[in-house]
């Protein structure tokens, strides 16, 4: 077995070695070290760790709800310059580096999985943009001083959704604009949200059932 991976250093060292830095299919001003395959590197993120039941490598991917918002992000810069912006849950931190991209005052993204806090990390300097990475469980806060909260593919699990919606409540509530970006999760509220765009956006290999997934950009609150 590999020697522990033991600190961000390592951890981006492991993710360089795992992933090809490549543009994002839907968003090809965004590069990202992406992984090819999802089973190979959750095990291997697994033995370069030394345990078992690691949560799935969600950073080595741009998941169709990430690529459809930070589509928009990048499509409307209006919504991001000159704003403090929060990335719920980033992943790889797409929709982080694509709101930086378009001029925001201050980018947070926040994870709860170090190797995403590592993968945002260089894929923030890959695109020469800042991005603060942190691995901090928000969801009951208010994301404040977020003006805008962005949550790309957050409701593909029932515990994460029902944690979720009043997070993104409570921020509108403060009155932070709010979106996120779902291609049809089992758990999106939909009747809390109103449709601003949809696309047509490709997706990884082996993530999905489909090539292509129909993803919807929604919007809560005021
Ligand atoms: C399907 S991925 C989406 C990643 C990215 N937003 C995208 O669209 O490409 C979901 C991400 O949510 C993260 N996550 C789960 N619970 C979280 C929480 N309470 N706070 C922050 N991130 C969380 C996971 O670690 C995972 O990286």
């Amino acid at each position: 077995m590999s020697s522990a991976v033991v600190d961000t250093a390592d951890l981006q060292t492991f993710i360089r070695a795992q992933t090809l830095l490549a543009p994002v299919p839907f968003v090809p001003e965004v590069q990202l070290y992406q992984a090819a395959e999802a089973i190979g590197l959750w095990e291997r993120t697994e033995q370069a760790k030394g345990e078992i039941g690691l949560p799935p490598p969600f950073w080595g991917f741009a998941w169709a709800g990430g690529q459809a918002l930070a589509r928009y992000v990048l499509d409307h810069p209006e919504l991001v310059a000159g704003r403090q912006v929060l990335d719920l849950a980033a992943g790889s931190g797409l929709v982080a580096v694509a709101a930086a991209l378009r001029g925001a005052a201050g980018v947070t993204a926040a994870e709860i999985d170090a190797y995403a806090v590592a993968a945002i990390q260089i894929n923030a300097e890959a695109n020469g943009v800042a991005v603060d990475a942190r691995c901090e469980n928000l969801l009951d806060g208010d994301g404040a001083p977020a003006d805008v909260v962005l949550a790309g593919d957050v409701f593909y699990e029932r515990a994460m959704a029902e944690r979720v919606l009043p997070f993104l409540t409570r921020a509108a509530a403060r009155g932070a604009v709010v979106l996120v970006g779902d291609p049809g999760r089992a758990y999106l509220p939909r009747a809390a949200f109103g449709s601003v765009a949809v696309y047509q956006v490709p997706t990884a290999a082996d993530l999905e059932d489909r090539p292509v997934k129909t993803t919807t950009v929604w919007r809560l609150g005021s």
